[in-house]
């Protein structure tokens, strides 16, 4: 990941970011961190970059000109790209004339508040620009021109746009594959679905007289996951009463689908996992969208009530998981859609651990990623990377060395299954898969997967480990591949 800092103090942001975590990833050359001083693009012969305001008021403005100028130098966009901002705001992509389109963040107290979904969305980006004022701010025509995103860290405001830029690619960087060394964490984490984090212990066992509590000893991973939401959800509930507020919420929805929750898994786990937004639940209609991977999922009643749902669903929509077949067609030409696959769901739904007779099987780490990219062609290596990052890729070993592999998609559902020709019909690809859903269950999840349903050689491996196959199938719809020029 790419930052270049637009700012009058660029050794501001050098010295500030260039240290501990952030300073290694530098390093090793996962980030890169630009600051890119404003003054050096100056026309004015004196070197300045602000003047008076037209109306009068107090303070100086940053000017245009060099604003503008450090910004073309680093996003490398000819002269004529004041299409940008506008274009990228309807979700039109890139007009032609811009060479290369790179989200630009105008860090200002004007802007929405920043929030951990939102570090999440811009860590998915190669490179980003941050333009930092200084002064009373920035000639607006500038704006207008390069900026894509308005960001605020808070409602108070600061002498310049460097602290809140420093604290934005500190939260951003964290989140970048590579950048943690246990990136699971980010997972599970303060504001990982509307929740805080739960209290932590480390060693003595006791200190100053105050015990570490006992099922933290226990070394039964399901009683900790559950004591640690329990103690998240009270946290929560004393010291953000806001966040609880909409954390419960969510969950009255989660409550309701599970009427029927061989059908409704996808949705509720992507909910409970703290992914998706709820956008419309009524009785038995439910609109829910996972933004981080533009994804709507929808179960309704009639194609009427669907297709008046269908107007809340963001136009970046890239996939829709339809559970009646009736919306098939309204999702197609509504989006510019086309059907991918029927599939069937399964969960497992019981508390006990599946067992898993293939014993070398270990979470993949980011050296695994050539191997995965070459075996697994249904999926980008970005894509593969990003997954072994989330500490949610695991291997198959034989002689020291990986011989298949299963995953949890971004979207929660367990995939990403293969075995080398030589290597199967030994239990291997059923081994992984209940190890993988053994992990989720000591998570507090419902593992669940998808199936075409044409696949009957997965469906028998299902129902072999005892998997619940729901009734009703589901379809995949995805945007249609966009023609080449
Ligand atoms: N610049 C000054 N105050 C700010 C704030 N609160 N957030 C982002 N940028 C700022």
């Amino acid at each position: 990941m790419k930052f270049h800092i637009l700012t009058l103090f660029p050794e501001m942001i050098m010295q500030g970011l260039n240290t501990s975590i952030i300073g290694r990833a530098v390093e090793k050359n996962i980030l890169s961190i630009n600051a890119v001083d404003i003054r050096d693009y100056t026309l004015d012969k004196h070197g300045k970059v602000d003047d008076y305001p037209y109306g009068g008021g107090a303070g100086m403005l940053m000017q245009a000109q060099p604003v503008y100028d450090a910004w073309k130098a680093v996003t490398g966009v000819s002269s004529m790209s004041s299409m940008v901002t506008a274009d990228h705001e309807k979700g039109l992509g890139a007009p032609e004339q811009v060479s290369r389109k790179i989200r630009t963040i105008y860090v200002t107290p004007q802007g929405s508040t920043f929030d951990q979904k939102m570090a999440a969305e811009l860590a998915k980006e190669e490179e980003l620009v941050f333009l930092c004022g200084h002064y009373e701010g920035i000639d607006e025509r500038v704006l207008e021109e390069v900026v894509t995103d308005y960001i605020s860290i808070g409602d108070y405001v600061l002498t310049g746009g460097e602290l809140p830029a420093m604290v934005m690619i500190d939260a951003i960087s964290r989140l970048v594959p590579g950048v943690l060394n246990n990136s699971v964490s980010a997972e599970t984490e303060s504001f990982h679905n509307d929740l805080l984090e739960y209290p932590q212990y480390s060693r003595p066992e006791e200190w100053h007289g105050k015990k570490v509590p006992k099922v933290l000893m226990s070394g039964n991973h399901s009683k900790i996951t559950e004591w640690r939401l329990e103690q998240s959800k009270e946290r929560t509930a004393k010291r953000r009463p806001d966040l609880y507020k909409k954390y419960q919420h969510k969950m009255q929805v989660v409550k309701r689908l599970a009427k029927n929750k061989r059908s409704n898994i996808h949705i509720m786990e992507n909910l409970s996992r703290g992914k998706g937004e709820v956008l419309f639940a009524e009785g038995d209609n439910v609109l829910v969208y996972d933004k981080e991977c533009k994804m709507a999922m929808l179960t309704v009643k009639d194609r009427e009530m669907g297709e008046r749902l269908l107007e809340l669903v963001p136009e970046e929509v890239q996939l829709f998981i339809a559970s009646q077949a009736f919306m098939n067609d309204a999702i197609c030409s509504r989006f510019d859609f086309e059907v991918f696959h029927e599939c069937y769901q399964s969960c497992s739904t019981q508390r006990e651990l599946h067992t898993v007779k293939y014993k070398d099987i270990r979470t993949l780490d980011l050296d695994s990623v050539p191997y995965l990219a070459e075996h697994y062609e249904h999926e980008t290596e970005g894509y593969l990377r990003e997954r072994v990052s989330a500490g949610v890729m695991f291997g198959a070993y034989a002689d020291e060395r990986i011989v298949g592999f299963v995953g949890i998609h971004n979207d929660g559902s367990t995939g990403l299954l293969y075995v080398e020709e030589a290597y199967r019909r030994e239990g291997i690809g059923l081994s992984l898969v209940a190890y993988c859903m053994n992990r989720q269950k000591e998570w507090g999840y419902i593992p669940y997967g998808h199936t075409f349903v044409e696949n009957q050689k997965s469906l028998a491996l299902q129902e072999k480990m005892g998997l619940y196959v729901a009734k009703d199938t589901i379809w995949w719809l995805q945007k249609r591949p966009q023609k080449q020029e």
